[in-house]
């Protein structure tokens, strides 16, 4: 009688191993009651379930209001935490995006400090170039701000709040050019770098660049980074075409981007210009930092 003894063998096992399922099985309910218990009473409080928070749940809110155990500052650190959100854009160039870097206020405000001294925008020449040949490459209008010169403060809390964000002191920074582009304005591809062997030995370089978008733009008008990645390298690139990576401005929006390299030579992929304005008009706040102090 095989199929008896293969049944008997089975009863027997399933018999020896009933306990320790069941057990193990019980054990698994009461621990997911416990947690599941202890996660959903927490998650009702102050919920208005008037549901009394346990002693655990009671520790991880006091845990949660001290979240960060704060460090003895040195003698020009904080004794609080900054909180500057910011999306990694690329690697090549190293550019990151700041949502939300300055209020609407603050832009306003510095729109019209600039509108008073708005000039055309001038270029730094190389060799062979002139006012008359290089026209149509920047055609925007713009004007040298430095904080101290902003009466309303809002340049010196803007100038603080970015060498925060970079951990550039501010000496490092040139003053503010605020940009103006009306509809068909742009600026071709360039580096912000100033090349040695094209504009001669320098006596400090342009290590990062922060654009602050002072207003929407409703059409057009995006900071572009054509190599990207590598991209569009291979010497076909005309500098004008609006191709790459496309940062479209947003007010209040900050946009940060390194020309240099960690060890000190220029990103060739920190092309960038600036798309033209095909509808409304685009305001914008640059801050070339240096990796020397500046004199002024
Ligand atoms: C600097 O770094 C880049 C990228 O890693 C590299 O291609 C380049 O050769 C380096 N230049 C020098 C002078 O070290």
């Amino acid at each position: 009688m095989k199929t008896k003894t293969v049944k008997g063998n089975w009863s027997f096992r399933t018999n020896k191993l009933t306990f320790p399922y069941v057990f193990l099985i019980c054990i698994f309910f009461f621990l997911a009651g416990f947690f599941g218990s202890t996660l959903f009473s927490h998650s009702q409080d102050g919920d208005g379930y008037g549901l009394r928070p346990r002693p655990r749940s009671r520790l991880l809110e006091s845990r949660k209001e001290g979240k960060y155990n704060l460090m003895t500052a040195g003698e020009f650190g904080d004794d609080s935490i900054t909180s500057i959100p910011f999306q990694v854009l690329s690697w090549k160039p190293r550019a990151l995006y700041f949502p939300n870097f300055a209020t609407a206020e603050q832009c306003e405000s510095i729109v019209s400090v600039a509108k008073a001294g708005l000039k055309p925008s001038s270029l730094a020449l190389r060799k062979g170039e002139t006012a008359e040949n290089t026209k149509g490459i920047r055609t925007s209008s713009g004007v040298f701000i430095s904080a101290s010169e902003d009466n309303t403060g809002t340049l010196d809390v803007i100038e603080e709040k970015i060498a925060r964000a970079t951990m550039i002191p501010r000496s490092h920074g040139e003053a503010f050019n605020i940009l103006r582009y009306d509809i068909g304005q742009r600026y071709n591809s360039h580096y912000d770098a100033f090349n040695p062997a094209e504009y001669g030995p320098q006596k400090s370089q342009r290590m990062a660049s922060f654009l602050l978008y002072l207003t929407d733009v409703q059409e057009g008008g995006e900071t572009m980074f054509p190599f990207e990645n590598g991209l569009n390298m291979d010497g076909s690139y005309g500098y004008e075409d609006c191709i790459g990576l496309r940062v479209k401005p947003r007010q209040g929006d900050g946009l940060l981007f390194y020309s240099l390299l960690p060890n000190g030579t220029i990103d060739p992929t920190s092309l960038h210009g600036s798309c033209p304005v095909i509808k409304g008009q685009k305001w914008v706040a640059t801050k070339w930092i240096r990796n020397e102090e500046q004199d002024d």
